[in-house]
């Protein structure tokens, strides 16, 4: 039998502590090992197969698209991207209303954190304590930990984290140069924690008063 831990052992960069588990199948919110143990999955790809994996209508729709187009470069319109921007801007809140797809957590925060720059013409980022954005510059700027953050120094400037949960101290650091707040509603890898919808409305009010995003 091939020896797959070997394999990534060797050739795979060490990001992440292994489980010393193959996976080799799943199906909605049971995976199986290569030698046929069954478990129940409480990671859900770090929430990226929320909704199970192998789900039957969304294995048919990839199936089904691979075999008609399988990629369509932006500089050209696209039947299946048009109904699924749509789609997106019909159950978010009313003030959503442009789309950016893309493919990843850390590349949305490096989307977000340019859209941010670039809209308000302003350069600084209030973020929170024990916060975790991904591992690219710009998000890694607005994460935290120092143990992320530390081997790649110097950082984007202009991040400032203040304690989760305390408006006082959100309000203490915005200046006049302050483009964004960013914020996780429950902070996940620093620990999971909840945020505070008193908290959240208050910041919305904040940033609305300070044309801050
Ligand atoms: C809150 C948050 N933002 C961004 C990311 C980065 O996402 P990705 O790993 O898809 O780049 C993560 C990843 O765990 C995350 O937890």
């Amino acid at each position: 039998m091939i020896d797959f831990q070997a394999i990534e052992d060797q050739y795979a960069l060490p990001l992440f502590p292994k489980r010393g588990i193959t996976l080799v199948k799943g199906k909605n919110a049971r995976l199986w090992d290569d030698k046929g143990n069954e478990y129940i999955d409480c990671m859900g790809g770090q929430g990226v197969v929320n909704i199970g994996h192998c789900n039957d209508k969304v294995a048919e729709a990839i199936a089904r698209q691979a075999q008609q187009l399988i990629t369509c470069t932006g500089s050209f319109y696209s039947d299946q991207r048009a109904l699924l921007i749509k789609k997106l801007v019909d159950i978010t809140p009313a003030n959503l209303n442009k789309v950016f797809l893309c493919n990843s957590g850390a590349e949305s925060v490096e989307g977000a954190i340019k859209f941010a720059r670039l809209s308000t013409g302003k350069t600084e980022f209030i973020c929170a304590m024990r916060s975790f954005h991904g591992r690219t510059m710009g998000a890694l700027s607005a994460t935290f930990n120092p143990k992320y953050r530390e081997p790649f120094e110097p950082l984007i400037p202009g991040f400032h984290f203040v304690p989760y949960n305390n408006i006082e101290k959100v309000e203490e650091k915005i200046n006049d140069k302050t483009a964004a707040v960013m914020l996780e509603m429950v902070q996940g890898e620093g620990g999971v924690h909840l945020g505070d919808a008193d908290f959240f409305k208050q910041i919305s009010r904040l940033c609305e008063e300070k044309n801050i995003l």
